[in-house]
This record gives structure tokens, C-alpha cells and sequence, in this order.
């Protein structure tokens, strides 16, 4: 039987939510991943260190007690994040990044960044510390077709950024195009990308294959075939800025299967394995642990994890459904069969 063992992997880029959600979800990252950079998209934003701090601290303790898993903190940039905020978060050295959703982006973004000029003394700041800002890089203009959102937000948004703070460390989150593999590549080493399971395996297709498919609808939504063997080649070329982000997102089936469905695919029930899955498919087994692995530990200065996970070629089927407090939670791939499993 074909193995494959390698380092422990890391998620740079998860949601966790909070309360019975949280409890849920969260040993199925801790059951794969040692540390996982969390997003602070909660209702409220976590905004401050104290509230960061107070958040993993809840993540803890829903954390199984035979997981070393480690919560890696972020706060949610506003236009009012201010540089005391930034300082003391640099100073706690328990914040790892901050996040930018321009508002109205994705879910949970309404208390985002309406104009990034006005967060420009913040951003000098976290230069300064460097700490990473996290970018969600879609605009959000009703008149920019969807499927552009992303392409455009590079030339309005982020070349400009980057031109204006060429010391500050920037992740172009989940990234979905030719266009921002591009911009990435091209762009000097403070720059890198989270690359989600779902962009390498799906395109836009598969929202519609007989019928709308609510669990496939994600933000920056799926992209045309072109764009997914861009971001596959990215994964599995061996650049270390391009790295793994699950951007595993849950959402109770009843808020996805309505009139008007939330963004998120939730794929942490089987994430490394989906990864293997993609990487097996582009016969690039070589090339992942150094994408789940290596790469994002070495651009956020931390140390590469130690322990080893083994992986075998053997099917398993992903649940049909999987609880979620009073509610039900569809899993990415759900009722389908992925030909790797992680060996506990
Ligand atoms: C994420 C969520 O549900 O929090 N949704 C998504 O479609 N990816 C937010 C995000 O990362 O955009
Ligand atoms: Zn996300």
C-alpha cells in the first residue's frame, strides 16, 4: 500500500467560530494540523488583543487533550484600528497578523476596511513590527462582474499597496486566478498566498453540475479551468510563496441550502487529505510536504514543526452530514470518496 509521511502540516488560513460551533469543529483541524493561523471574523470582530487572547483561550479549551494543536491569533482591521492597537499586539507576541476584509467582501466583513488609505498610519505601523497583513482580495463593486472581483482588486487595490509599502509582509489570501498566481510570482518575497483544497479541485463547473450546488459556493468563488490549473501548477511548483490555506469555513446546511446561501466551504473534516488528493492527481506527491509544511512556518518566522503525520492511499468516504449544535454541517465533498487517509 502507497504511503506517504511528512511533517506535520499547518493551516494558514481557518475559520473556528466561537460557542457549540467552535466545540464542533475544531478537533478536526487539531486531528491534522499543529497550528493553525485563525481568522477573526466573529460577530463581534476580534479587534484587539484582549479579545484575541480571550478567543484562543476558548479555542483551547475545546482543543481534545491528546492534540498539540496551537491557535495562531489574528485581529480584524477596521478604518479605526489604531497604531496603540498594533503595537500592542506586536508587543504580545501572540498576534501573528492582521486581516483585511474590504467591507462587504465575505461573510462576517461588514465592519471591514471601507478605503485602505485610511488604515495607512496602522499599516506603517505593522510594517514596522512586521507583522503580515492578511488580504481578502476581492472589490466589491456591484459593476465589477463577479468573476473579475479578484483580477481587479490587483490592479486597484493591491500593486498600489505593494508600490506604497514595499516592506510591509503581505498574504494575498486563498487566491483563485491566473492573475494573482502572476501578480504573486512577480511580486519580491514580503508577498505569498494561501492556496484552499477547493480551488485546486473544483471550477466553476461545479457549482452548477446538475443543478446549483450551494456547498461549493465559496468567496472568492470558484474560477474558470484555466484559473484552477494556475493555482495547482502555483501549489505544486515547489515556489515556497505559495503555501497551504484551508479557508475551511463552516455554515449550518439550513443558512447554505435557502433562497439566499452564505459563502464558505468547510473542508477541515479532510483537509491534508484533499490536498494529497490534488497534489496525487497533478502526480506532484514530491512536492507537498514543503506546501503544507515548510513554506508558511518559514514566511511567518515560525519553526517547523517536528512531529511527522503518515498518510495512506486507501479510500474513505467523507460524511454526508456531520453535526453541528442543533444544526447540521455538509462537509466539503460530503457522500464522496477521497483516495487518501490520514494513519492515526
Ligand atoms: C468565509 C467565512 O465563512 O467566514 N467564507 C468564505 O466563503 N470563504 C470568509 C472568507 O474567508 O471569505
Ligand atoms: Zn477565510
Amino acid at each position: 500500500m502507497q504511503t506517504l509521511t511528512i511533517t506535520k502540516p499547518d493551516d494558514f488560513h481557518l475559520h473556528l467560530r466561537d460557542g457549540v460551533v467552535l466545540a464542533n469543529i475544531v478537533n478536526h483541524t487539531a486531528a491534522q494540523f499543529a497550528r493553525a493561523i485563525v481568522m477573526p471574523n466573529l460577530k463581534p470582530p476580534v479587534v484587539n488583543t484582549e479579545m484575541a487572547l480571550a478567543y484562543r483561550d476558548r479555542i483551547l479549551q475545546c482543543v481534545d487533550k491528546k492534540y498539540n494543536f496551537e491557535p495562531l491569533m489574528t485581529l480584524y482591521l477596521t478604518d479605526n484600528t489604531s497604531t496603540e492597537v498594533i503595537m500592542e499586539a506586536a508587543e504580545s507576541n501572540m498576534i501573528k497578523a492582521l486581516k483585511y476584509y474590504p467591507a462587504g467582501a465575505t461573510t462576517n466583513s461588514d465592519q471591514g476596511v471601507t478605503d485602505i488609505s485610511k488604515t495607512y498610519s496602522t499599516l506603517e505601523a505593522m510594517m514596522e513590527k512586521g507583522l503580515p497583513l492578511l488580504v481578502h482580495g476581492e472589490v466589491t463593486d456591484n459593476d465589477v462582474d463577479v468573476f473579475d472581483r479578484e483580477s481587479v482588486f490587483i490592479d486597484r487595490v493591491l500593486a498600489p499597496l505593494v508600490r506604497n509599502f514595499p516592506d510591509l509582509k503581505i498574504v494575498f489570501e486563498h487566491i483563485t486566478t491566473r492573475a494573482a498566481v502572476d501578480f504573486v510570482t512577480q511580486s519580491s518575497n514580503n508577498i505569498a498566498a494561501t492556496i484552499t483544497p477547493q480551488h485546486m479541485l473544483l471550477n466553476r463547473n461545479d457549482l452548477f453540475k446538475g443543478g446549483l450546488q450551494p456547498h461549493h459556493y465559496c468567496l472568492p468563488v470558484l474560477k474558470a479551468e484555466a484559473d484552477r490549473l494556475a493555482v495547482l501548477e502555483a501549489a505544486t511548483s515547489g515556489n515556497s510563496k505559495f503555501f497551504l490555506g484551508t479557508d475551511s469555513a463552516p455554515h449550518a446546511r439550513n443558512t447554505k441550502e435557502t433562497s439566499c446561501g452564505c459563502a464558505g466551504i468547510y473542508s477541515a473534516y479532510a483537509a491534508i487529505e484533499m490536498y494529497v488528493e490534488a497534489f496525487d492527481a497533478a502526480d506532484k506527491l514530491d512536492k507537498l510536504e514543503a506546501f503544507s509544511s515548510h513554506y508558511g512556518a518559514d514566511y511567518y518566522g515560525l519553526p517547523r514543526n517536528q512531529e511527522m503525520i503518515t498518510l495512506i492511499k486507501q479510500d474513505q468516504t467523507i460524511p454526508a452530514i456531520l453535526p453541528l449544535g442543533d444544526n447540521e454541517l455538509v462537509p466539503f465533498l460530503a457522500g464522496g470518496t477521497c483516495s487518501w487517509q490520514l494513519k492515526n
